[in-house]
């Protein structure tokens, strides 16, 4: 019979605690993955006991706090903390999500934390997002028109045109949907995932675009495009409140409708 064993070195251990200070009355686990390249070890899970009197509400705020004060060790990715840079995007109590975002108060019990799902691993809770940037790129994310601009150099748009593309120009690129879904779990080496689906389709939904033929010819693949299944993992898990599964609908329409 086949065994269908994890190799040795996916298995996560049981790392160090680290013990609130002395007279801590608030206390919260903090159970972070920790996964270092140059050491040859296994990853591990580190508890960190934190006084939540003396730390900011966020996880964010715990992650910096432990960085800090107790172990300069634990590496993660932060800049604006305040969701617009997207780069605290990581698993917390079972969701992707952002952790400046994340209230530690609406996480049950010890707050675990581990990088975003399926993702090469470049340190503890920073993820390889080389793949994702690269798909990015191919489906060339920038404005695109042949004709001349405007004498002012302002391609304008009315207010109706320019709502077309709400609830598409907020993403900030966490990838926290792309990591939820489990069409790119499989095939992420092909599936571009939701993503950077919403984000061709931000272009596509451009009235200022012009190339609006040929990014559809990109994306008319089985694989770019159609392995999406509309699972909805992908809107369930987008900490902007954006919709990703229905842009991608919107390109399949539009894919439809040219052939008809
Ligand atoms: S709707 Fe599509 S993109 Fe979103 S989780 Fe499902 S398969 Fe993935
Ligand atoms: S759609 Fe939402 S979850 Fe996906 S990358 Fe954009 S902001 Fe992040
Ligand atoms: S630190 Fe920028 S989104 Fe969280």
């Amino acid at each position: 019979m086949v065994a269908f064993n994890l190799p040795l070195n996916s298995r996560i251990g049981q790392g160090k605690t680290f013990p609130a200070a002395p007279g801590a009355k608030n206390v919260r686990e903090f159970k972070i993955y920790r996964w270092n390249p140059d050491d040859g070890a296994n990853p591990r899970t580190d508890t960190y006991q934190i006084d939540l009197d003396a730390c900011g509400p966020m996880v964010l705020d715990a992650l910096i706090k432990i960085k800090n004060e107790v172990d300069p060790t634990l590496t993660f990715r932060r800049s604006c903390r305040e969701g617009i840079c997207g780069s605290c995007a990581m698993n917390i109590d079972g969701g992707n999500t952002l952790a400046c975002l994340k209230p530690i108060e609406d996480c049950k019990g010890a707050v675990k934390i581990s990088p975003l799902p399926h993702m090469p691993v470049v340190k503890d809770l920073v993820p390889d997002l080389s793949q994702v940037y690269a798909q990015y790129r191919s489906i060339e994310p920038w404005l695109q028109a042949d004709s001349p601009a405007p004498p002012d150099g302002e391609r304008r748009q009315s207010k109706e045109e320019r709502a077309q593309i709400d609830g598409l120009w907020e993403c900030i690129l966490c990838f926290c949907c792309s990591t939820s879904c489990p069409s790119y779990w499989w095939n992420g080496d092909r599936y571009l995932g939701p993503a950077v689906l919403l984000q061709a389709y931000r272009w596509i939904a451009d009235t200022r675009d012009e190339a609006t033929g040929q990014r559809l010819d990109a994306l008319e693949d089985p694989f770019k495009l159609y392995r999406c299944h509309t699972i909805m993992n992908c809107t369930d898990s987008c900490p902007k409140g954006l919709n990703p599964a229905k842009a991608i609908a919107e390109i399949k329409k539009l894919i439809v409708e040219r052939a008809g």
